[in-house]
């Protein structure tokens, strides 16, 4: 049988619904209790019947699992804990003739610590050809320092902070010290080294021969530094995400250089037919993403700004419209998103008061304060038909299909984000929104696998799984599905056109006919006397779209 994924459409990623899928929470074949390739190919006809495009998949290299697998030991194979590569083929193979482009997650800014070349690298020593594909420095020898050599060298190079937590340095035993801006076990490499780039450009066409559709490239804003001595310091703006964007010329996030690694990526991806393409995770100012992603760089670059908006008519909007005009000002298609693996899910996001202390709100177990549930599903029902409405690409995280909520009491011992142990226990990190998949109302694991998962599923997950909703019209999973339906026949039409704009609600139109209301106010408001055909709540008695509720509607 002819794969269904034919070479005609070369610029499918344009206007795809892309489904994240975290590999270790989404089916478990072989009962270890971690998701696994095999999971994925048995569970494909369910995603394609759901109606997405392509899915993503998170790293499944050979990791020590010291950030879920994105620290890599070896970019070109798999953990023999989530299958083979004769189970990556078959998957790949599955999902072509289903019709579901595969992408997969590159990790260039960092390998493991037990990578062969970090490996060689701490063997080899000072100076050497092998450490200078990561960043090795001595700490300041100032005049302060008592003692003989060995006493020299013993505070870390810069006061810089880890993402995680804790110093970005870490010492090896010959007493230099090792970027990492992540873990410990995720050392930085150096990307002005050429020997980096070439190696890249290996792992790309290992892939791309393999046959996979595209990348989503890991910290893409991260790669390119300006390590020029002497290194400055950096105080809060090294790790503060708001900070960071305020900062222009920063040493370490978004330089103007990372844009020449991906021109030569582009050309790789270029040469194969049809062209292939890349999605960008850069967490920029607002204004910068648009760079990543002009005619010779990537594809797409996530809309994080989007992902972040509060539930409000006038934020939504605006950034609606921003993010229209910076990417069609380069030629590239906007690609919104909701939730993904490192963030809260939506459904509880917008369940919370906008200014609300996640961190502590996941340390009180989700009890203070507590969460209008009921109000963050529908907000989050409304919040997918807007996403599907608008022109361009959307992702889609797992279980979001579900409605699933971020699971904040998650006990300690569970817990395997490096963020929980790193920040001494202040934070728990993001392993609530990567709880396993409930596929089934029963079993050990929800129909995740023969097992208990890596993470306990909450019992009241029973009543949503894939299976219980899958037959009920009223269900997200069926709002999901129907929207993905409907929203193929907006292919190819890249227009917006607003309706109506106001403090409490928005209408927009496609010029395939699609009208979009969403009502974030707290009235119901009438809706134009067109054909409905798609609601994410009921309609009032009179026909009215009561509140943090969105109408699909047709006008021919
Ligand atoms: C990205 C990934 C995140 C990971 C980090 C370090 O932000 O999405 O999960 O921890 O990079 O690789």
């Amino acid at each position: 049988m002819a794969d269904a994924v034919g070479s005609a459409d070369s610029r499918w990623w344009r206007d795809a619904a892309i489904y994240e899928v975290y590999v270790r929470s989404f089916a478990d074949s072989d009962g270890n209790g971690v998701g696994d390739i095999a999971g994925i190919t048995t569970r494909l006809p369910q995603l394609a019947a759901l109606g997405i495009d392509a899915v993503w998949l998170t790293p499944f290299y050979p990791s020590p699992m010291a950030d879920g697998g994105y620290d890599v030991a070896d970019y070109c194979d798999i953990d023999p804990t989530l299958g083979s590569l004769a189970d990556f083929d078959a998957l790949l193979a599955s999902a072509h003739k289903l019709g579901v482009r595969v992408i997969v997650d590159l990790v260039p800014n960092h390998t493991s610590d037990q990578h062969a070349w970090f490996k060689a690298a701490v063997a080899a020593g000072r100076g050497s050809a092998e450490r200078a594909r990561y960043i090795f420095r001595d700490g300041p020898t100032g005049a302060g320092d008592a003692g003989g050599p060995g006493d020299r060298g013993n505070e870390p190079p810069t006061d810089w902070v880890a993402n995680f937590g804790g110093s970005a340095w870490t010492r090896v035993a010959d007493g230099q010290w090792y970027l990492h801006m992540f873990a410990p076990e995720q050392p930085d490499l150096d990307w002005s080294n050429p020997e980096v780039g070439e190696e890249f450009h290996a792992i790309l066409r290992f892939w791309l021969d393999r046959g996979v559709d595209g990348f989503r490239v890991d910290v893409a804003h991260g790669m390119a530094k300006n390590l020029t001595e002497p290194l400055p310091p950096l105080g809060a703006n090294s790790v503060d995400r708001q900070l960071r964007y305020e900062v222009l010329d920063h040493p370490l996030w978004d330089r103007d250089d990372v844009h020449d690694i991906f021109r030569g990526w582009r050309k790789v991806l270029d040469e194969y037919s049809p062209p292939r393409m890349a999605v960008a995770e850069a967490w920029v100012m607002p204004g910068r993403r648009a760079r990543y992603v002009r005619p010779d760089e990537l594809h797409q670059a996530f809309n994080f700004d989007f992902l972040q908006a509060p539930w409000d008519a006038e934020a939504m909007a605006a950034i609606i419209d921003t993010s229209l005009g910076e990417a069609t000002s380069v030629g590239a298609s906007p690609t919104w998103v909701l939730s993904n693996h490192d963030v809260i899910r939506h459904p509880s996001r917008y369940a919370l008061a906008p200014q609300t202390d996640t961190v502590s709100w996941l340390l009180s177990n989700g009890t203070d304060p507590v969460a209008d549930r009921a109000l963050g599903l529908r907000r989050a029902r409304a919040a997918a038909l807007l996403m599907l409405a608008l022109p361009g690409s959307a992702y889609l995280y797992q279980g979001e299909e579900l409605g699933l909520a971020e699971v904040a009491d998650i006990e300690p011992r569970y817990l395997q984000d490096p963020t929980w142990e790193r920040s001494e226990h202040r934070d728990k990190g993001r392993d609530g929104c990567r709880v396993p998949l409930p596929w089934e109302s029963e079993g050990p694991s929800l129909g995740f696998g023969p097992s208990t998962a890596w993470i306990p599923q909450p019992a009241e997950w029973a009543a949503i799984a894939w299976s219980a909703q899958e037959d009920d019209p009223s269900s997200t999973l069926a709002l999901y599905r129907d929207a993905l339906r409907r929203r193929r026949e907006l292919k190819g039409d890249a227009s917006l056109t607003w309706l109506h704009r106001s403090t409490g609600h928005f209408a927009f139109s496609r010029s395939s006919g699609l009208v979009c209301v969403v009502n974030f106010g707290a009235e119901a408001i009438g809706l134009p006397p067109l054909q409905v055909v798609l609601t994410s709540g009921e309609l009032t008695e009179s026909g009215d779209l009561p509140p943090d509720t969105a109408a699909w509607l047709l006008t021919k």
